[in-house]
């Protein structure tokens, strides 16, 4: 019976457990872990890196910076990278995303070439950077209205995520929130003997205003329109994120993604006592990010302990695996 050996006060002061420094470490149980920090890094062809306003801090990356990068986060003591391209041309199916040439599997190979196996290298799988209405895979009227056609667009997401594994990747994640993208990576990665290739998909991803900063970044806003059709609702009952990580797990997930962090802290909650053994990571947004930067530059407040507080706050509701824009900062300042 929980709390039954507490004498209570005076014997029980809990504040004993406080007042020192050392004793406060000891009573820790929730670590931060930066070798379970997976940073997000935008990869473009072009000369020169360009910054992105809204993420301080942050580039479009050039290849030849990218490779500079990922040594310094090996050398930072993060543990691996998530990459989001940006292709030289868009059209309506995002065709853009097959290239083997293309941006994202050049990347790969230069990161397995810099760094090796001293660095988680995950593939972002979705088709909203490619196609050049900015939607999350092959667009379909119907009655009047555009959505995205899920089942079309699963083949092209099996795809894509082939793409990837034949550059090397370590893993692939994919965030469309397409009905059954698992399934169909799984199968096409399973036919083309990439059985052992882990997939971590972004299971509870919700329609949120916090991706803001990562579509300037991605260049990924859609053109009319949001993604409400096919992202998760806010509002919606908490349990339809369990019946999405029930279905991905079925379909072959591996790892299973909570998105955005903070706001969903509930959601990572119940997920982590829901499926025990289920290895759990958040996604600490770019929203998230950026309004912590701007506080931050206007002095208001202290930018370190709020970053770390707040992966303290990820890692305590359950994900040890944290994907933030932070990763390399904080990994210095741990
Ligand atoms: C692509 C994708 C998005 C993010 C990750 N993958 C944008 C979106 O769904 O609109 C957002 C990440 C962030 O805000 O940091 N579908």
């Amino acid at each position: 019976m929980p709390f039954s050996f507490d004498a209570g006060f005076p014997t029980t002061r809990l504040r004993r457990l406080r007042q020192h420094p050392l004793v406060r470490r000891f009573s820790q149980t929730v670590t931060l872990s930066p070798d379970k920090w997976i940073l997000p890094l935008f990869v473009k062809d072009g000369a020169e890196s360009v910054p992105i306003a809204s993420m301080p801090g942050h580039r479009q990356l050039t290849l030849t910076d990218f490779r500079t990068e990922v040594k310094e986060l090996k050398d930072a003591g993060v543990g691996g990278i998530m990459i989001f391209g940006i292709p030289n041309a868009k059209d309506a199916v995002g065709s853009g995303a097959m290239n083997e040439e293309g941006i994202v599997p050049r990347a790969v190979k230069t990161a397995k070439d810099a760094v090796g196996d001293d660095l988680l290298v995950v593939t972002d799988i979705c088709f909203c950077e490619y196609t050049d209405h900015g939607h999350c895979g092959i667009l379909k009227e119907r009655g009047g209205r555009w959505e995205v056609d899920n089942d079309e667009t699963l083949e092209i997401v099996a795809f894509q995520a082939l793409v990837h594994a034949r550059a090397g990747a370590d893993m692939v994640a994919p965030s469309g929130m397409i009905d059954g993208m698992i399934g169909a990576i799984r199968k096409a990665l399973d036919e083309n003997d990439y059985t052992d290739l882990p997939i971590m998909s972004y299971a509870a991803k919700y329609a949120s205003a916090f991706y803001g900063p990562f579509r300037d970044a991605a260049e990924s806003a859609p053109k009319f329109g949001d993604r409400r059709g096919y992202q998760m609702d806010p509002a919606a009952d908490p349990a339809q994120a369990l019946r999405e990580v029930a279905l991905d797990l079925r379909e072959g997930a591996d790892m299973i993604m909570v998105k955005p962090a903070l706001p969903y802290l509930d959601i990572l909650s119940q997920v982590k006592q829901t499926f025990p053994g289920v290895p759990l990571a958040a996604y600490h947004v770019s929203g998230e990010f950026s309004m912590i930067k701007a506080a931050a530059a206007a002095g208001w407040i202290d930018e370190k302990r709020i970053v770390l507080e707040s992966l303290n706050s990820i890692a305590r509701a359950g994900a040890p695996i944290i994907l933030t824009y932070f990763a390399k900062e904080a990994a210095a300042w741990l």
